[in-house]
């Protein structure tokens, strides 16, 4: 439940950040934008500003480190066995409590 509210706040950060002219998405209707927008300003929500230009060296050094088994105490397992890109970083396991 935890991992299904993270998500959606995620998501709707991701929708505000990519909406910064107050323009509704393609084919979302204004006024559920407008009660998005009403509901995450309770905590203070703002759009996410222009995302500052990336260094393709480092896009490269994270990449590699994030699939890079040698990280791991016996190098059997990377970042990436876990956090499936594939899966959004997840690994579509149950968590008990
Ligand atoms: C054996 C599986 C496994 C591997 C390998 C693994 N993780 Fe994780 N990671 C998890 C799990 C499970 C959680 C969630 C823990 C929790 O919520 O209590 C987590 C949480 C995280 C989080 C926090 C995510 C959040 O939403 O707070 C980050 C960041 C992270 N891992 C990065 C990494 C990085 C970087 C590596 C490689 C160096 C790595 N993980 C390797 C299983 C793994």
């Amino acid at each position: 439940m935890t991992r299904l509210v993270g998500t959606i706040c995620v998501a709707s950060l991701a929708l505000l950040g990519g909406c910064d002219e107050m323009t509704p998405p393609e084919g979302l209707p204004p006024a559920i934008d407008a009660q998005l927008r009403q509901d995450l300003s309770r905590w203070g929500v703002i759009p996410i500003g222009a995302m500052p230009p990336q260094d393709p060296a480092l896009v490269a050094l994270g990449q590699a480190l994030m699939f890079d088994k040698i990280l791991s105490g016996n190098r059997d397992i990377a970042c990436a066995t876990c956090h499936a890109p594939v899966q959004h970083g997840g690994d579509d396991a149950a968590v008990e409590r």
